[in-house]
């Protein structure tokens, strides 16, 4: 409400995370005018700074809209105007409460709603939360405190993290951001299916054969190394990303828009997942190659790697719903690191059509006739459809078109990046795109016994080459349940 105040307090503000996606994202929300008039945002960090050197450090990440350059350097002069810094221990209370009293003086004893954005290591979660909620907490509005995965690490972990947190926070308080979630096309994923006709009454195991989704980066863990060997591309991508984005893509259509209507679906439909079979997924790590001249490492050369490690960087799994609606239709994941292209897509092959006159021409290979619809997440946000087409002339030959809904097209404007979208959501209390402890909860079950054989078993991962498309045990995996991976043609 304008008059109120909004406290934005970014604590580990010199990370990464910050720096490339925190504060150009509320950035942006300043530049759009999106964030209530008295606003302030601090970085609160261990590393001594001033205000201005915060400023300097912030501004050389801020972006303006390609659409709106004009009058760039002057918002990004008013911005930075409302950007200070407070160093600090992460579990000092002391700490938290001189940040508390530089609050409350730009505040000006208006009605202050405080947000902290916890960019920090999963170790210091809880004594940070700790901290800010018993020392750094509006006394007259709302207090929200935004947390990244890690959560955990398998469920006996992550539920140990959500009961300390939950000893200073309610679950109202709590927003577990989950990035992908904030991706246009992820967000679109449910307007496509519910509002359009031609879709809604096809989205069941009665049309559709398989689901597809599919993650790749064409660069390894460079220099995070350290953190990821404690997780691998299960914990990393698959536990999060992908099975949130196969929850909406799923569930049942909720009663409403309600964030509580949403989740609760996303609850059942996780909880009606199927035990992950070991024989149903495939683990890989990258090696070490070279091509044109340039020579890329492997995973295990990476310094801040234990020699010999078995974490995986590459995954591809087969999940089943044991529900009325998805009984049998293969949901295929994969998710890698250093691999031939950067790429996230879901990809929706349905059945093929019952006595189809044009069986001929399409030889004996009946999947060439397959429709398949894709949404492209990134890069190049789309979405198409693939149908069959004849190719005009006066034969009778068809080939397989794409009705192809490209934004950049379309949609000329820039996308914002999922950080805008979120940080606003949290602003405004809207919870639809974040995850409820119940929602962590089913997707760490699904995945901690497939994780404890994984790692008990000292399973080995099929070594690929950086670069490459992956071990091509993901390929036996597809074809075991009949499934042909879309992205490799
Ligand atoms: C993060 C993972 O959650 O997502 C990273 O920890 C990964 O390993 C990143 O690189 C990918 O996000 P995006 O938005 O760049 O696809």
């Amino acid at each position: 409400s304008t008059g109120s105040n909004l406290s934005i307090t970014v604590v580990g503000a010199s990370g990464d995370l910050a720096k490339k996606k925190i504060f150009p994202a509320l950035f942006a929300l300043f530049y759009e005018d999106w964030l209530p008039e008295n606003f302030i945002v601090f970085g609160y960090a261990r590393t001594k700074m001033t205000d201005e050197e915060l400023r300097n450090m912030i501004s050389q990440t801020l972006t303006c809209r390609i659409d709106k350059r004009a009058n760039c350097a002057d918002k990004m002069d008013q911005f930075l105007k409302r950007c200070f810094y407070h160093s600090g221990l992460y579990n000092s209370e002391d700490h938290f409460l001189d940040l508390d009293s530089k609050l409350k003086e730009k505040e000006g004893g208006r009605v202050s709603n405080r947000l902290f954005y916890l960019s920090i290591p999963p170790n210091i979660f809880v004594d940070v939360v700790r901290c800010a909620s018993l020392k750094a907490s509006s006394n007259n509005g709302w207090t929200r405190v935004i947390v990244e995965k890690p959560f955990g690490r398998d469920s006996e972990s992550s539920s140990e993290l959500t009961r300390s947190l939950k000893q200073y926070l309610t679950e109202d308080q709590i927003f577990r951001i989950d990035h992908y979630l904030g991706k246009e096309l992820v967000e679109n994923l449910s307007v496509l299916r519910f509002s359009n006709l031609v879709f809604e009454p096809l989205w069941s195991r009665d049309y559709i054969r398989n689901v597809q989704v599919i993650f790749s980066e064409d660069f390894g863990t460079e220099g995070r190394g350290g953190y990821f060997d404690n997780y691998g591309i299960i914990r990393d991508i698959m536990q999060n990303h992908l099975v949130q984005i196969l929850a909406l893509f799923a569930m049942e259509p909720p009663v409403s828009l309600d964030a509580e209507d949403i989740r609760n679906e996303k609850v059942k439909v996780l909880r009606s997942m199927k035990p992950i079979l070991l024989e149903d997924v495939v683990v890989g790590q990258y090696k070490g190659h070279s091509k044109g001249g340039r020579s890329h490492p492997a995973y295990i050369d990476d310094p801040t790697v234990p020699k010999g490690s078995l974490t995986p960087t590459f995954a591809a799994a087969a999940l089943f719903i044991g529900n009325a609606r998805w009984d049998g239709v293969p949901f295929l994941m994969k998710a890698g690191k250093a691999l031939h292209t950067k790429r996230a897509e879901i990809r929706v092959q349905f059945r093929h059509v019952p006595g189809n006159l044009y069986k001929r021409n399409f030889g004996t290979d009946l999947d060439k006739a397959t429709n398949e619809l894709v949404l492209r997440v990134q890069p190049d946000e789309a979405i198409y459809l693939k149908i069959n087409n004849k190719v005009p002339g006066l034969g009778m030959r068809l080939d397989r078109s794409d009705l192809n809904l490209l934004y950049s097209s379309r949609y000329p404007r820039e996308i914002p990046d999922a950080y805008e979208r979120l940080l606003l959501d949290a602003i405004e209390g809207e919870r639809r795109l974040f995850i409820r402890s119940d929602e962590l909860d089913a997707a760490w079950a699904l995945f901690t016994p497939l994780l404890k054989e994984i790692e008990n078993k000292n399973i080995a991962p099929e070594l690929y080459p950086y670069g490459s498309r992956g071990p091509v045990g993901a390929h036996y995996l597809a074809a075991r349940h009949n499934v042909r991976w879309g992205d490799l043609g």
